[in-house]
Formats: C-alpha cells, structure tokens, sequence
C-alpha cells in the first residue's frame, strides 16, 4: 500500500533582500513527505535546506524574506494564508522542529524544567505533576542519564550534546505527527550522533511520526533515510529512494558528494572534495548551475538549464541534460573551474 503524503510542497520559491533586490534562497522547489517516512534532505552549505524547513513551519523572517511563489499542503490543507493564531496550532503540535542552532531556541533565562514543562503543558491536557514526570521520562529517552537533575539546570550549564538532546526532548514533547530535524546531529561527536539517530528512528517507528532529516552527511541519509532529495544552490538535483540513489547516483553532483562519503562506498585513501564552490546567491546564470564544477559538463549545459526529469525509475528524479540524451552527441568538456 503506498503511503499518503503528510505534507506536500508545490513550487517553492523563497527570496531575501538585499539592498534593492530579492534574491532567490529557493528556487522552485516541489516535494511530497509521506506517512510515516523519513525524508532526508542533503546539500552544502547554502543550498536552501534550512529555508525550506523555516518557510514549512512559517518561519521566514519578513523583512528580509518573502515567498515569492508556492504552496504547502499539511494533512491536505493549505497552509498559504493561514492566520498567525491558526499557525500556533499547527506549529510545534502537528509540526515540530529542531533548529539548527539549539542556544537560539533555547531561552538563557529559565530552567531547562520550565522550558520543557512549558512546552508539554501548552501541547498536552497533562497536569503539573504528570508533566514533571512526563519530562524525565523524555529526557530519559533522549539519553540524558541524570534527568532530574537536568530539569534544574539552565541551557549555558550544558554541553552543546547535552543541549541538542534537550531540544528533541522538547521536539517531541506534544508526539508530533511531522518532525523537522535541521542538523540534528553536527555538533554531536560520532557515538552520540550514532545514538540520535537511533533514537530518532525508533520515534518514527514507535509513533509513525514522519521526519524530515536535514543534514550534510550523506552517510546520516544512508543510515535512517528511506528517500532522499539532494539540493544544490536553491534547487532539487535529485531525489528518489535512498538505497537506489546511493548504489546509482545519477546527478554528477550526488555522485561526488557519495565520493566524498567515508567508508560508504568502500576504503578511501583521501577523501574527495567536490572542486568549486556553490555560486553566490543572486548569481545570474546561463545553463545548468552545476556546470562550472560538473566533471561530465558538455556543450547545452552551458546554454541551457535542465529541468528535474523523471528517470524510469520510480518516483526517481534528475535535473541534468545527460538524463535526457540516448547517445550524446555534444563533445565531453570536462571540469572547467
Ligand atoms: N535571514 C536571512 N537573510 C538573508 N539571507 C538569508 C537568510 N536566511 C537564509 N538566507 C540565504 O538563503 C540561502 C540559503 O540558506 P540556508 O540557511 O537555507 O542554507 P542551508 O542549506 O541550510 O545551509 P547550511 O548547511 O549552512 O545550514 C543562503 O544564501 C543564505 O544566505
Ligand atoms: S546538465 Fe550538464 S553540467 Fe549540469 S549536471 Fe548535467 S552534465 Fe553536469
Ligand atoms: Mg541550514
């Protein structure tokens, strides 16, 4: 039975100002998180990931930002021109988000108690003490050993971990039914990081909560994802199912972030680093935006911007003109940068 998407992205486009002009951040992007899954979402620094996740939880900072274009479904409803108060329901009940940054969303004045207790008695009918008793229990579950004495304790007397722990505690405090995670895991040193993500799936499994996973790492996708989109400066390059991504990239661009996966692909010497870097935003740029450090670059990619054509393979999509030729008849170029 295929599973019914929770959430459904249509044609994003987000800007932000600077000085007179807005420039894109996310530039037409379309996706569809499903009942139950863990989507993943990979790229490099820039490429959009945590604007897409502020703008589904209608976050955007306006000024400087603005939805240009698009719409987002939650649970079929159009959340485009909700009110404020409408949001609040929706926003940290339905939708819950892990920030990147944890010391922005955690307040330096109160206890890490009072943030968590605020946070289960403002989603949850739970009275005082169930919710003290609810806290340890969640504070427990993210594998903070001496909870207790956590609950007194306030954010600046925590480790960075111990701190990003906190937040998925507080994440999923009202058992929501969508969880955005943007980074959860990059300030973690690996056995923890490996901890989370366990903790993670089994929330997932346990709650069917469906989970945007944003991250870096492809190796993290690998490890709980079961599909994948892979951005690259404001646009969707590639998506599809994680384990027929990871085995047959497509996309030049995941092919060298898999390249650049320790021990995923088998024994590295050194470590691949894609040549290049992503173009500043607001670039104007004739072809494909990949072209100037893609290794398979030929003539049209110069010319022309490839749109995300589907492969034959289910579900699976690709924005790059090799997709769309059966010999190709350009001259190969090489990396030019
Ligand atoms: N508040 C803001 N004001 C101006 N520009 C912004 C703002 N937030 C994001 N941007 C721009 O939007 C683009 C995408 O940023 P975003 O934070 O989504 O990247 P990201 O993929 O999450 O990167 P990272 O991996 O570093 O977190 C960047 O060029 C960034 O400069
Ligand atoms: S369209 Fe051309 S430049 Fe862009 S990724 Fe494909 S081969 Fe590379
Ligand atoms: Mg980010």
């Amino acid at each position: 039975m295929s599973k019914e998407p929770i959430l459904q992205i249509k044609d994003l486009k987000v800007s932000f100002q600077s000085g007179k002009k807005f420039i894109p951040a996310v530039d037409g992007i379309s996706f569809d998180l499903k009942n139950g899954e863990i989507l993943g979402i990979v790229g490099e620094s820039g490429s959009g990931k945590s604007v897409t996740s502020l703008a589904t939880m209608g976050l955007i900072p306006s000024p400087p930002g603005k939805i240009e274009n698009g719409e987002i479904f939650f649970e079929g409803k159009d959340l485009k021109n909700i009110s404020e108060k409408e949001w609040r329901k929706i926003r940290g009940n339905q939708i819950s988000m892990i920030f990147q940054e944890p010391m922005t969303s955690l307040n330096p004045l109160f206890t890490i108690g009072n943030q968590l207790l605020e946070a289960i008695r403002l989603h949850t009918d739970l009275t005082k003490a169930q919710s003290i008793v609810r806290s340890i229990e969640l504070l427990k579950l993210v594998g903070i050993p001496r909870a207790e004495g956590i609950l007194k304790e306030h954010p600046h007397q925590l480790s960075g971990g111990m701190r990003q722990r906190v937040m998925i505690a507080m994440a999923m405090a009202c058992n929501p039914k969508v969880l955005i995670a943007d980074e959860p895991t990059t300030a973690l040193d690996v056995t923890i990081q490996a901890q989370i993500l366990a903790l993670m799936k089994d929330l997932n499994k346990k709650t069917n909560t469906s989970i945007i996973l944003i991250t870096h790492d492809l190796g993290v996708v690998a490890e709980i994802c079961e599909r994948v989109i892979v951005m690259y400066s404001g646009q969707i390059v590639e998506q599809g199912d994680v384990r027929k991504i990871l085995k047959d990239p497509q996309h030049p661009y995941t092919k060298g972030l898999l390249k650049s996966v320790p021990d995923l692909r088998g024994k590295k010497d050194r470590l691949y680093s894609i040549p290049g870097t992503v173009p500043s935003p607001g670039t104007t740029l004739k072809g494909c935006r990949f072209a100037a450090r893609c290794a398979e670059v030929f003539g049209k990619c110069r010319e022309e911007s490839p749109e995300l054509f589907k492969t034959e393979k289910d579900g699976h999509e690709v924005r790059c003109f090799l997709h769309t030729l059966n010999e190709r008849s350009d001259k190969h170029v090489g990396v030019t940068s």
